[in-house]
């Protein structure tokens, strides 16, 4: 696996792959890699020639300044695990290479998806988001770019901003993966007490009896439930429950046959603030 700390020596490298007109798969992550970044970049490996992952923690994106002090940074072991997956390249750089010395966010506009849900909660969040991943497919300028679907919202901004910009590159979701007790894969699960962690399963649990209510109750009374549910639980605090059409990601007010809809959840847990969803 060949490593890259500046996108001038990076894009040199690519171009000598490029011209053989091999495929380039490429997933963007922010390090500290568990089981989900590895299956995503398996699945990218069986559908390109060559995968190209980049870690970096972008500041832009973080609305909480300990938040981003408190990211794990574990390069080393990233690396490592990355040669199990047999990565052909990765890109570790720093802000200034990434940002040419200007590390701001660019304003966007993604017609509305930037305002739900996470939106709501975590100011300039995608506008930090786009930056970064507008950069980066411009850097890598891969074929396919591969995303987890956990960041639900993420992804479909994403799709919004190729489709935007033009960017002659497909962008690919992938399922959630889970921990065995249900808890979506997350580089923040490491930062969760003992007891935080035990508790943190519950939020699946919660959104799979979600889920089974989706099919016989009004979609306004599910909401509540989910309220009612967390108020009774001593360890983890509910930011938001919605179910959202996918591709709006607007909250649903009534059912419409022929559209797709998922329930999305924030949890504080202590202060790790977990996110998770559910297609209905
Ligand atoms: O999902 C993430 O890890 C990050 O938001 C991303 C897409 C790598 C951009 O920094």
């Amino acid at each position: 696996m060949k490593v890259f700390k500046t996108k001038s020596e990076l894009k040199q490298h690519l171009l000598g792959l490029k011209t053989n007109d091999k495929s380039v798969g490429f997933v963007p992550t922010m390090g500290a890699l568990h089981q989900g970044h590895l299956s995503l970049i398996k699945h990218a490996k069986k559908k390109n020639d060559f995968i190209v992952v980049s870690i970096f923690v972008n500041p832009t994106q973080f609305d909480n300044k300990e938040d981003l002090e408190k990211y794990p940074n574990t390069l080393d072991k990233d690396i490592s695990l990355l040669k199990t997956v047999s990565c052909d390249v990765l890109y570790a750089p720093n802000g200034n290479d990434v940002y040419d010395n200007n590390i701001v966010s660019q304003n966007f506009n993604f017609d509305g998806l930037e305002h739900q849900m996470e939106g709501k909660f975590r100011d300039g969040h995608f506008n930090g988001v786009g930056t970064v991943v507008k950069k980066l497919l411009e850097i890598v300028e891969p074929d396919k770019a591969y995303f987890g679907e956990k960041d639900f919202q993420q992804l479909q901004i994403i799709k919004k901003l190729v489709k935007k910009h033009n960017l002659p590159i497909k962008i690919k979701g992938r399922p959630i993966f889970r921990e065995e007790d249900g808890l979506a894969m997350s580089s923040r699960n490491t930062r969760l007490t003992k007891g935080h962690r035990e508790s943190a399963p519950f939020i699946y649990k919660t959104l799979k009896r979600a889920k089974i209510k989706f099919g016989t109750k009004s979609v306004d009374k599910i909401p509540k439930w989910v309220v009612k549910e967390f108020k009774k639980h001593p360890l983890l605090e509910l930011e938001y429950f919605t179910i959202a059409d996918e591709k709006t990601l607007q909250t649903a007010t009534k059912i419409e046959k022929n559209q797709k809809y998922r329930g999305f959840i924030a949890v504080f847990a202590g202060e790790i603030r977990l996110i998770d969803n559910i297609r209905f």
